[in-house]
């Protein structure tokens, strides 16, 4: 019931409406409006109450809540179930809870055990940043999964574009850097069976809105935010309906048709990798390579020392540039 008044209240923003209109519209007392009323309020929503007027929201300071996510998007399936939690460890841990339910996203503002690639950790402070993950359950063998990251890092690209950034770059498989230096990571986490995919977890951590100080001294050189990018706050809310709205046609050409060439189209012509010489990781083991191309399936295709040309599937390795990260 508190989400139904929630879903008025914004409905009618910037407008008072009476205590005695709500009770009507969702037949409840005036008592349980007021106690509702007041539930919100100790959320943070700025909900003024004036006597013989009603009741107007004035300020949704929980921009990430999810009515507001969800009335702005234009998805079929993405986003119908959005999960908003103040606090988690990991939004990819509390996604697997959600596997049943196909394009189920949760948010979190902030995360105390953030997961990166390669059991890393992924630093999430509150309010900075978009914490968040997407469950898929698509039809196909495991074998393809990897495929997804390249859509996921699609959808980062073209939503960055498109909110006005300039100079997008993907190191393969899925760091989006901008000006060479990380501001988004996308981890995908798989659950299958030897012909068939469970669901798959997208969780994707981007910095946003965090200042120099957030970010931790070790990746001071590597790591960046959106805001330090652009030198102003950027709207988090905006960024992540821009992704999940574009996330849906790429992720469907895939799960019909098995086609990624608009996925990869976007991931090569933003690639920070192509025509470059970098160092592959891989269990350790470095090697220095040029790379050549990202082929139709996404895989990387590097010429090594001995001039060998060879592809790489994405999953255990790291590409690091010769000087720094890239
Ligand atoms: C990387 O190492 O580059 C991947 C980082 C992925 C971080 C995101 S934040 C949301 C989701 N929840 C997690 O615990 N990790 C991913």
């Amino acid at each position: 019931m508190k989400e139904e008044i929630l879903r008025y209240l914004i409905e009618n923003k910037n407008t008072f409406i009476s205590g005695e209109k709500i009770s009507k519209k969702l037949n409840i007392s005036r008592v349980a409006v007021w106690k509702y009323i007041t539930a919100l309020k100790e959320e943070g929503f700025v909900i003024d109450s004036v006597p013989n007027k009603g009741y107007m929201l004035v300020n949704n300071p929980i921009e990430l809540h999810p009515l507001e996510i969800k009335k702005s998007l234009s998805t079929d399936f993405i986003g119908n179930n959005v999960y908003y939690f103040d606090s988690l460890d990991s939004t990819s841990k509390k996604a697997k809870e959600y596997y049943e339910e196909n394009g189920a996203v949760v948010i979190s503002e902030e995360q105390t055990q953030g997961k990166g690639r390669l059991g890393r950790a992924w630093c999430s402070p509150k309010y900075k940043g978009l914490w968040f993950s997407i469950v898929l359950t698509p039809k196909i063998e495991p074998q393809y999964a990897p495929k997804i990251s390249h859509i996921a890092a699609a959808a980062v690209i073209k939503s960055l574009t498109e909110i006005g950034f300039k100079d997008v770059k993907c190191k393969w498989p899925n760091d989006i850097l901008i000006k060479d230096k990380k501001v988004c990571g996308i981890l995908t986490e798989l659950s299958a069976e030897l012909n068939m995919i469970n669901y798959i977890i997208i969780g994707i951590g981007i910095n946003v809105n965090l200042d120099k100080e957030d970010i931790p001294d070790d990746l001071k050189d590597k790591a960046f935010s959106l805001k330090l990018a652009s030198g102003e706050e950027v709207n988090r809310k905006s960024l992540l309906v821009h992704i999940l709205n574009n996330l849906e046609p790429l992720y469907k050409d895939f799960e019909d048709n098995m086609d990624i060439k608009s996925s990869l189209e976007i991931c090569r012509k933003h690639s920070a990798v192509i025509g470059k010489e970098v160092y592959i990781i891989n269990k350790g083991v470095s090697e220095k390579v040029e790379v050549m191309d990202i082929d139709s399936e996404g895989e990387l295709i590097i010429k090594d020392c001995h001039g060998e040309i060879k592809s790489i599937i994405s999953g255990e390795v790291s590409v690091r540039g010769l000087n720094g990260y890239i």
